[in-house]
Parts: structure tokens; C-alpha cells; sequence
């Protein structure tokens, strides 16, 4: 089938027709933004409404850089599934995957090799829907409509019926972590996931960072506005995920300097040190 990035959309910019064609009207509030499409609005997407454009047109008005940015962290993600699967890894789970859109998991996977099986996780009525319409015929792709909140999900028989979790496998949190914003429920529930990662298995962990203007301003509207979610940590913070695992070098750093596929510029704009990120080997 084609891959998700190369199939028709419609032009964005009518809500009802949208929530229409995904059979959503009774299961979203369209005049509350979500995560996952406030990240499409700012990505260039088209799977999104007017109150998440508001909130991408507001971020990208005060940090014009953010689309670059946020660009920039799919490329990451791109070059993150890529080194696993080169690694020997065959089963991926991608925890909050996201609308589609560049660089998705199961593409870059099945680019490298084929039989690899990708499980896309998520709770957002619109993610599901694309995916589960665009994703239908390809028996090595689920689908799983879960809450991150419960590392129970592993266990559903729709994931494992896919990936084997006594097996090594790759698990993705890629821009999820920092929805939590409280501290030790976020630390708690990555440490609860890695206890489900058998030796061999690889995690791969994108954050928010603080420590520029340009992260100050972000997490100002996306706390302080109607999203209220996306909170920046520390980097030793967000290192500490990372605990008990081996760091796959460069370790922990901002998403452009994490094996670039061509030689990373020398001095790197500000907007690009929003986020860092990691991956890490289970020792075994
Ligand atoms: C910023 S997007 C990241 C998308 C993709 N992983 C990437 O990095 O490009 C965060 C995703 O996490 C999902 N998400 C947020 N909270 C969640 C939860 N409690 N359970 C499952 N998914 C969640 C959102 O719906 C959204 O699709």
C-alpha cells in the first residue's frame, strides 16, 4: 500500500468536513485543541482545526523557527528508527505516534527491512482514525487505541499479536513524555515501561528542554494557553530517564546533533535547542 505521507488529503481548513470524513463528530470537541494536532498544525499539516491552528499561528507568530524545529525532531525520529532496525531490531512500539506525516515509523522501518512489525500507539480520536483508514491493509502495522498512562497496554492482545515483548523490540516515546507535567508521574511511568523491555531491546526518548529563550516562550503558550500541556525539563532531568541503560553515543543532545546524516552546522540557532534526545540500549 502506499505509504502515509503519499495518500490524497483534502485541503485543510473546514472542521466539520474533516470531523465528518474520520466519523468523529460525537467524539471530539472541536473547539478545544489537541496535542496531536496542534503538533500537525505546526508540522504543515492538515488534519487539524481552527482552534489548533490558533494555537500553531500564536507559537509560530512569537518563535518563527518552531517548524524547523519541530521538523528537525521528525528527521531525528527518522535516523532513530533507522539505527535501531540496522541494529537487528524487528518489532517497534510507538508510544503517542502522532498524526502522519514525514518520516513515519513504519515507513523508515519497512525502508530498511520489510518484515519489520511497527505497533502505532495513541489516544487521540483523530490519530486513531487516520491510522487505523490509511493502515488497514498492512498486516505488519497495528493500530492500538490505548492511554499512555497504562504500561498495561503491552499486554493488550492487539500489540502483542504483532510484537512479542519477551523478545527485544524498540520502544519509542517520542515527544510524549512532556505531556505529563508532573514530575513523578512522568519519571514513574518511564521507569514502569522499562521494566518491560527485555535485555537487548532499545529505547528511544525526545523532550522538551529548558535553558533558551526560545524554550521559554514555547512552554509559555503551550502551558499558559488553552493547551495546557508540554512542559520543558532540565536536561540532567531528562537524562535520568535514560537510567540503567546504555546510552547509544552521542547521548543525550539536542535532535539536529544526534548522527546527522550530514555534518551538523556549527552554530546552531536557538530554536533548535528546544528538545533533546536519546537512545539507549537495554544491557544484556
Ligand atoms: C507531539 S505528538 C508526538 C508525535 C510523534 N511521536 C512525534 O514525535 O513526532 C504527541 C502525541 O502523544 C499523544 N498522547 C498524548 N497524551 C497521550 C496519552 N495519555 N496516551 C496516548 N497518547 C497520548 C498525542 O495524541 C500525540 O499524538
Amino acid at each position: 500500500m502506499a505509504p502515509w505521507t503519499d495518500l490524497p488529503r483534502p485541503a485543510g481548513g473546514d472542521d466539520a468536513e474533516l470531523a465528518g470524513r474520520l466519523g468523529l463528530q460525537s467524539k471530539i470537541d472541536m473547539n478545544v485543541p489537541s496535542v496531536a494536532r496542534v503538533y500537525d498544525a505546526i508540522l504543515g499539516g492538515k488534519d487539524n482545526f481552527a482552534v489548533d491552528r490558533a494555537v500553531a499561528d500564536q507559537l509560530l507568530t512569537v518563535v518563527p523557527g518552531a517548524r524547523a524545529s519541530a521538523q528537525a525532531h521528525r528527521a531525528f525520529l527518522g535516523r532513530a528508527v533507522r539505527f535501531v532496525v540496522r541494529s537487528g531490531i524487528r518489532q517497534i512500539v510507538d508510544l503517542g505516534a502522532g498524526l502522519p506525516t514525514v518520516q513515519n515509523t513504519h515507513s523508515v522501518a519497512h525502508d530498511e527491512e520489510p518484515d519489520t512489525r511497527v505497533v502505532y500507539v495513541d489516544n487521540d480520536p483523530v490519530v486513531i482514525a487516520h491510522a487505523r483508514a490509511l493502515l488497514a491493509n498492512d498486516a505488519r502495522v497495528g493500530v492500538l487505541d490505548a492511554d499512555f498512562r497504562d504500561p498495561g497496554l503491552l499486554d493488550h492482545p492487539d500489540l502483542r499479536a504483532l510484537v512479542d515483548t519477551d523478545q527485544p523490540y524498540a520502544m519509542i516515546m517520542a515527544g510524549i513524555v512532556h505531556h505529563f507535567a508532573d514530575d513523578r508521574v512522568a519519571e514513574t511511568l518511564v521507569e514502569q515501561y522499562k521494566t518491560r523491555l527485555p535485555a537487548g531491546s532499545y529505547l528511544v526518548l525526545t523532550h522538551f528542554v529548558t535553558g533558551t529563550e526560545e524554550a521559554r516562550k514555547m512552554e509559555e503558550i503551550f502551558m499558559g494557553g488553552d493547551l495546557k500541556s508540554g512542559k520543558f525539563r532540565p536536561i540532567e532531568q531528562i537524562k535520568g530517564y535514560f537510567s540503567g541503560l546504555e546510552l547509544v553515543p552521542p547521548g543525550v543532545v539536542f535532535d539536529p546533533l544526534w548522527r546527522p546524516d550530514e555534518p551538523a552546522p556549527g552554530e546552531m540557532d536557538d530554536v533548535f535547542k528546544v528538545g533533546v534526545v536519546g537512545v539507549a540500549r537495554v544491557p544484556g
